[in-house]
């Protein structure tokens, strides 16, 4: 993908001494009293700020934080938590400047995170008018919100039209790099895991990934729609009939290039959906009226496992079965394992998957953890995120 990069500026001596705006994700989980739950996104943005400050720029920095009202700025809405864990992990002060959009008064080597972008006035709707003051208030606008890439907003898209000069910073870099990696040019077998509860929700994904991947493992809710329009019994188990013609079009479309949808011989079973419920392992064709599926069994589990093993690229989105509850995690820890052990690069995403991996503590073995959610999600169906399309266009003059 040519888009300009931040380091490459950099190198050039393009740095020191100008105004640099970088659009982040800052976007974390807070608890009931404001704390952050999970810091990843704020560690993940911060060699884009330490790069600027030690080229010699002077640095701003936004995000939003939730999906607040526009105009009405409420407390809760503040980056304040993140300014205090940025200072923390740091080792210097981030003051925090509200009502910035008319001007930032900053000096070469300071540093200042601008409160939530999304509290502006058409920040959502992209408006004009604003992108273009927050683009004026930079030299240089470095987009480094892979999480917010699939977003065309004031402070991502607009800014990024009007800025003198407009760039990827090295996290969009490394995650457009990932992800070319896997879905433009994959080494061969690329394997992708799909699994979620429902097949309506990733349609569009398991559609796209079927013209590409050499095997289409789907879990969760997912494989038992498949299961079903392979003519398996699934019991009580969740599913969705009426996606029965799409999941078979999915089957058919993967047979015909000779690539697979592998369908579960054997699952794990309860009578109820709670984490002390029995586990019982049965074969597909045996899973009774009264079942619910909430695992994959160990036999198939073994079999994915082996293909994971033999893969040249994996791209993994979703745990294939209830890992919360121990009883039915078996499936999904050893997916994980196999990820891990698998000598594929492995590119992953998403909030459960980025779960699963923290409870198998595989972080180190997988090769790219992918920053986004929903932009994740987006990149699997096949589409040009706004952030990568008006980065390529000012990159083509
Ligand atoms: C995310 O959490 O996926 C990103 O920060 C985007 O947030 P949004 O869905 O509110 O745009």
């Amino acid at each position: 993908m040519n888009v300009l990069r931040f380091e490459d500026l950099i190198a050039r001596g393009q740095v020191k001494g100008r105004r640099v705006f970088i659009r982040a994700d800052l976007n974390v989980p807070l608890d009931a009293a404001g704390r952050i739950t999970e810091d990843t996104r704020v560690r993940a943005s911060i060699p884009c700020i330490e790069m600027a400050l030690n080229a010699g720029a002077a640095v701003m920095v936004t995000s939003h934080l939730g999906r607040p009202t526009e105009g009405r700025f409420k407390p809760e809405d503040s980056l304040a938590p993140v300014a205090q864990r940025l200072a923390e992990l740091m080792g210097r002060a981030v003051p925090l400047r509200a009502n910035w959009v008319e001007g930032v008064t900053l000096n070469p080597g300071e540093f200042v995170l601008l409160e939530n972008c999304r509290v502006n006035l058409g920040e959502k709707n992209n408006d004009d008018v604003l992108a273009r003051k927050m683009a004026a208030l930079c030299d240089i606008f470095v987009h480094d919100a892979f999480g917010t890439a699939h977003r065309a907003e004031a402070s991502t898209y607009g800014i990024a039209q009007y800025a003198k000069v407009a760039c990827a910073g090295p996290l969009l870099a490394a995650e457009i790099d990932a992800i070319t990696k896997a879905l433009a040019h994959p080494r061969r077998p690329l394997v992708a895991i799909v699994a979620g509860s429902k097949v309506s929700t990733k349609l569009s994904i398991l559609q796209a990934l079927a013209s590409k991947v050499d095997q289409l493992i789907v879990g969760g809710g997912i494989a038992n729609t498949f299961m079903l329009a392979a003519g398996l019994p699934i019991g009580k188990s969740l599913a969705e009939p009426g996606l029965l013609d799409q999941a078979k079009a999915v089957i058919a479309a993967m047979q015909a290039r000779g690539a697979a949808v592998p369908i579960p011989t054997d699952v794990v079973t309860a009578k109820a959906f709670k984490a002390d419920a029995v586990a019982t392992v049965k074969a597909a064709a045996e899973v009774a009226p009264d079942d619910l599926i909430l695992d994959i069994g160990p036999q198939t589990a073994q079999r994915l496992a082996d293909q994971l093993m033999a893969a040249g690229t994996i791209v993994w989105n979703g745990p294939v079965g209830v890992f919360e509850f121990d009883a039915f995690a078996g499936g999904t820890e050893t997916i994980a394992r196999a990820i891990a052990a698998s000598s594929a690069f492995s590119i992953a995403g998403g909030g459960d998957t980025l779960a699963a991996i923290a409870k198998y503590g595989i972080e180190k073995e997988v090769g790219y953890i992918s920053t986004g959610g929903g932009a994740f999600l987006e990149v699997l169906e096949g589409k040009t995120l706004p952030a990568f399309e008006i980065l390529q266009k000012r990159a083509a003059g």
